[in-house]
């Protein structure tokens, strides 16, 4: 086996996009497949099409050379050694996956196999994915001996999905093959031997030459069941600080100290422990219902998910009544909104509670502007511009003149804002912060009553004299 592999990704979503430029940083050479012609022809333009750190420098420098993109799967999979499927996996009306993109790929590459080809799974998928791919390679007549199918499931964030993938914590390879496995720890072996961090042009990350990221062999399934497991757990530890976020309100403590206090346990951590207006995005709300359904499915009492997705929604509708509750009455006032991307670094904003949050109050009739770094494009498309809504070009002409100002997305740049200014903009200086990215002191300080997650309101005596006027 030769150290360059020639690798196929059959999807260019995140994880395809950014696994395809990886693997030719790394040294592979790739063909990227997408049957969208128009992000194919994109692509090979140079259009990264998504906001993400390093990859369109990425793009540029393999793009047409280590990269190729195209729509026509069959030709791109025949002389292929390793096909990975990062197609979507969207959810279905009852929270269970829908697997038909991963079947229809499936179909596709069994009618253009000649030779043996290792098929991986990088799409998140339920547990018994595997065993399907496999049933459908067989039903179009591939025989056993010339394919074999790995789940690899990735771990990428979106905002940091380039540095993560070269810098991962772990590599988790699972097939119950040894020839697959071979061939998979061969394409990562320039991580794993800890080679590409000695190169100068390396993209930065926590990984170097001495601590290079672990392979973790496992079985198919069990891999299968670490992806979906591992982002239940995630959003279970956000939903819980949650659930105490709302306890601190209750108890008038302060949920940031809490966290700090339970994070400097090692078996806790201090990651993921960030309240907020609830989790987001294309994975974790995916992620969670499919698993729940994949433990229902396998006759498994898994309430715990539920509890999970209840206290998420909830925390939206808990934001809501915080904002009537600092202004009283929604009807007719005036807002200024500070984010709409699920988070902060990214211009993703499927699943928003953001988005959620506007078409909320906006429903309340508020008149809102809006302004994110990186999402108002998208944002336009869910929620056009109108009477009520308006997107404007930055933070404080977002502020200017509003009744109060939400904070819901935790971009950096929101977290030093000049508050002077705030005050002065603002027709009354509130702010109701959905990602507790201030000191409540500071915000005092500077003559702004100040609403947070899990932590005591801090009310300017003169404003709330105002206010209560
Ligand atoms: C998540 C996982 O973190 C990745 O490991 C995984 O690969 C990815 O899903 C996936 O399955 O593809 P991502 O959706 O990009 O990554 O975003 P996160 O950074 O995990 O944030 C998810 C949501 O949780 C965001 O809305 C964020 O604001 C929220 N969050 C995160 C909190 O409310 N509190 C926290 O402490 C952390």
């Amino acid at each position: 086996m030769s150290d360059t592999i020639r690798i196929v990704v059959v999807g260019s979503g995140y994880v395809g996009l950014v696994a395809a430029v990886c693997f030719a940083e790394m040294g592979h050479n790739v063909v990227c497949v997408d049957n969208d012609q128009r992000k194919v022809d994109a692509l090979r333009g140079g259009d990264s099409l998504i906001h993400e750190d390093y990859l369109p420098e990425l793009l540029e420098r393999y793009r047409n050379a280590k990269v190729h993109f195209t729509s026509d799967l069959s030709e791109a999979t025949r002389d292929a050694e390793v096909i990975f499927i990062a197609v979507g996996t969207p959810q279905s009306g009852s929270g269970v996956a829908d697997l038909s993109y991963v079947e229809a790929v499936a179909s596709e590459i069994a009618r253009s196999l000649t030779t043996y080809t290792v098929i991986v799974e990088k799409s998140t998928v339920p547990v018994y994915t595997n065993e399907w791919i496999r049933r459908v390679m067989e039903r179009n007549g591939v025989a056993r001996n010339l394919f074999d199918v790995v789940s690899n499931p990735e771990f990428l964030r979106e905002g940091t999905a380039v540095a993560d993938f070269l810098h991962p914590d772990r590599i988790v390879v699972g097939t119950d093959s040894a020839r697959a496995a071979a061939v998979l720890s061969k394409i990562y072996e320039p991580l794993t031997n800890g080679s590409y961090y000695a190169q100068v042009d390396a993209i930065d990350g926590f990984r170097s030459a001495h601590e290079p990221p672990p392979l973790l062999l496992t079985s198919t399934k069990s891999a299968e069941i670490i992806k979906h497991a591992s982002n239940a757990f995630l959003a279970l530890k956000i939903s819980f600080i949650n659930a105490v976020s709302n306890l601190c309100e209750a108890a008038d403590a302060d949920v940031e100290q809490v966290a700090r206090g339970m994070g400097m346990d090692s078996r806790i951590g201090p990651r993921f422990l960030r309240p907020g207006i609830g989790y987001g995005g294309s994975c974790f709300p995916k992620d969670v219902a499919a698993f729940r359904c994949v433990a229902e499915q396998l006759g498994v009492d898994f309430a715990l998910l539920s509890e999970v997705e209840a206290i998420n929604a909830d925390q939206k509708r808990r934001f809501l009544s915080k904002v009537r509750s600092a202004l009283w009455t929604l009807r007719g006032k005036k807002l200024g909104v500070l984010g709409l991307a699920f988070k902060g670094g990214t211009d993703d904003i499927r699943e928003s509670p953001a988005i959620e949050l506007v078409q909320m109050l906006i429903a309340e009739g508020c008149s809102i502007k809006a302004f994110d770094p990186a999402a108002m494009a998208r944002a336009e498309q869910v929620l056009p511009p109108g009477p009520n809504l308006r997107y404007v070009s930055d933070a404080y002409a977002a502020s200017n003149d509003v009744d109060a100002l939400l904070i819901l997305t935790d971009w950096a740049e929101f977290s030093c804002l000049d508050l002077q200014r705030l005050n002065m903009l603002m027709r009354y200086p509130i702010v109701v912060d959905g990602r507790n990215l201030y000191d409540p002191d500071l915000m005092l300080e500077n003559g702004i009553t100040y609403f947070s997650v899990g932590r005591p309101a801090k009310h300017h005596v003169h404003e709330f004299a105002a206010v209560g006027a």
